[in-house]
């Protein structure tokens, strides 16, 4: 039998006593966590989202309380009122905060039962994410999940607040708009006013965001949503939050001021320390450096040592001589048995492909025929690196192009991205053993950098054109629009675009915008718009433009990605309560789901396949 709540009212949480209310009768209300039967003596371990507070129903205080204890179940929903009291020493919990006391139970009241849960709260790590995603209400009442959405709802708070200190205004923006320019597959809402006709999602408010620039709101920010059908991955879902903002009249540092104050607040409020300003480094350094445009800077930088080598030991090696030769630095891998070292390099050799070699420095070193180049080599590198040698527990690898090989015609820094990726994949595969990656509890923790100058257009191999390497409606650089290199030397073309980026995560992008039409139709034309393409995409926009716009520029920063880094979580679903899976799939409510022949038929929809 359930008994009925009537006008009890919860005293205290489940979190919250402790030895200074001993002696105060009290009232909590939570789920059972845990039971534990000892005959006349009932212990139930009561949780919400506060803690867990310890009852005990004694039989001879209580008999009617010690009853109903003996019904209760795990996650039933329990009230009970008593007194507090210091437990005996012995029985002191000191890994809880309300350890040192217990509830001596006068009245048991239980509110609900609840079915045998397919997995318990209690547990730490639960091994199958589909049921956990199924039975998400029960995930939820996890303490690991429930401190996830703390810090989830701590910073979007200190983002808020931190800005509104800064004079920028929350402005909400149609979820129902047209088709958004952020280069994803949209998703569709079919109207049924206008028969064939379809709203689309918004990738971003990107298009919103710049007009109400045009419209004199000066600052804004939303913490918006943004639909994305695109292939999911641990930081991708196809709903996701971004910290969206535009300023007017702008530059790029006054963009980084306001991120770099907002991402210091977030930080302080849960309790991480990091330093700003940030380090900024151009898009061409982070790829010579980095081999990526998102340097995790915790590990060392890749080293171009061809200087080292001499014209015997490049034509003995068979080393392509006009391309860079790259040291990488893998912390912690010195230490390898044969069987490690063979997995090693089939790691290795996947992903530098045919073209490419790799050589191991430290086995170099033992042949006497070039144990003198290693050593240059690791000298070179420990320069670069700033350290006086590459520590001995570290292995040191190069990489060259095999002699014959060409580099691919456009992309000239092809090699080092492939050296940058190897040392991404190596340092990932033994993540374990790296220090680099490990928690020291200062700023150190948190590498953030604002990548800067990013080449205009990207080459698209695919179609064979030239494509946009942010969105169509970033500014290029004065000066090389000024030079004429938009219609020269696209390549050379630099964008006034930049991201940051933290612990090798992108985790936002943004750019000064084309505030004039002229200079955006030109962006077009050579994006290989027509005139008519642009007009039907984006005619509402080039037509405002011409409305007295402002210079002005922004930026958006997924707020999902900042809490999994902050909640030290590696996946988004972590950190969204009702997350979708990889195949784009909720598994609570089963979505999607076909419709009814009715709804379709308002919507003037026939589906091709069932
Ligand atoms: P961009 O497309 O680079 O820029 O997105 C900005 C940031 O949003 C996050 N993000 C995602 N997070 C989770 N799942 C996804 N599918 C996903 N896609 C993007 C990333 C990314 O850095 N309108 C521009 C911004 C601007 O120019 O102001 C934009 O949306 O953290």
């Amino acid at each position: 039998m359930l008994d009925f709540l009537g006008t009890k009212q919860r005293t205290h949480t489940c979190g919250e006593l402790r030895t200074t209310h001993a002696g105060q009768t009290v009232t909590i209300m939570g789920w059972v966590n845990r039971r534990r039967d000892h005959g006349n003596l009932i212990f139930l371990d009561l949780r919400d989202r506060y803690g867990i507070t310890q009852v005990v129903l004694d039989k001879d205080l209580s008999p009617d309380g010690h009853a109903k204890a003996d019904q209760a179940r795990p996650e039933y929903v329990i009230c009970a009122t008593g007194t507090v009291r210091e437990r005996d020493q012995d029985a002191v919990n000191p890994k809880m905060p309300t350890g040192e006391i217990e509830i001596a139970a006068s009245e048991l009241l239980i509110l609900n039962d609840a079915k045998v849960p397919p997995f318990s709260p209690a547990e730490g790590a639960i091994g199958n994410e589909e049921v956990r995603l199924k039975y998400r209400y029960i995930d939820l009442r996890r303490p690991e999940m429930q401190h996830n959405f703390e810090v989830r709802h701590k910073v979007a708070l200190a983002v808020r607040e931190y800005l509104s200190s800064q004079n920028f205004f929350e402005v909400e923006t149609p979820f129902m708009t047209r088709s958004t320019p952020e280069g994803a597959r949209d998703y569709l809402v079919p109207s049924r006013v206008h028969p064939g006709e379809f709203y689309a999602l918004p990738q971003s408010p990107q298009l919103f965001k710049q007009i109400l620039m045009i419209s004199g709101m000066d600052r804004y920010f939303q913490i918006a949503r943004c639909f994305r059908d695109e292939d999911l991955r641990a930081d991708r879902q196809p709903e996701f939050t971004q910290i969206d903002l535009e300023m007017t009249f702008p530059q790029q540092e006054d963009v980084f001021r306001v991120v770099e104050g907002f991402l210091k607040a977030a930080f302080e409020v849960t309790g991480e320390k990091i330093d700003a300003p940030f380090p900024r480094m151009s898009y061409d350094e982070a790829i010579r450096q980095y081999g990526t445009d998102k340097p995790d800077l915790r590990l060392p930088p890749i080293t171009d040592v061809q200087a080292v080598f001499t014209p015997e030991e490049l034509e003995s090696l068979k080393i392509e001589a006009h391309l860079p030769i790259l040291a990488i630095v893998i912390p912690g891998q010195a230490e390898m048995s044969n069987t490690q070292r063979k997995v090693f390099a089939q790691e290795v050799d996947k992903i530098v492909g045919p073209d490419l070699a790799f050589l191991d420095v430290r086995r170099l070193e033992k042949s006497p025929q070039y144990s003198a180049l290693a050593q240059r080599i690791d000298d070179a590198t420990a320069k670069n690196c700033g350290l006086s040698r590459v520590e001995p527990e570290n292995r040191l690898i190069v990489l060259w192009a095999r002699l014959g090989t060409t580099a691919p015609s456009m992309d000239h820094l092809w090699l080092y991205k492939k050296a940058g990726q190897l040392r991404i994949d190596l340092a990932k595969r033994f993540q374990d053993e790296h220090k680099a990656f490990q928690k020291k509890g200062t700023a150190d923790d948190y590498k953030f950098l604002w990548v800067t100058d990013f080449p205009f257009f990207e080459w698209d191999e695919g179609t064979k054109t030239w494509t946009f390497a942010h969105h169509p409606f970033t500014s290029p650089h004065e000066d090389d629009l000024k030079a004429g290199r938009m219609e020269s030397d696209p390549e050379a073309v630099r964008a006034l675009a930049y991201d940051i980026v933290l612990n090798g995560t992108e985790l936002g992008s943004g750019s000064i915008r084309i505030h004039r039409q002229d200079v955006q139709e030109k962006i077009f034309q050579a994006l290989g718009m027509s005139e008519e393409e642009a007009k039907d995409r984006f005619g509402f926009f080039l037509e405002a433009l011409q409305y007295g716009t402002p210079p002005h520029g922004g930026i958006a920063l997924g707020l999902d990605r900042l809490v999994m880094i902050l909640a030290g979580a590696t996946s988004l679903r972590e950190v969204i309560a009702f997350p979708k899976t990889a195949k784009a799939i909720d598994l609570m409510v089963d979505a999607p789901t076909p419709v009814s022949d009715v709804q379709l038929r308002e919507l003037h929809i026939r589906p091709t396949k069932q």
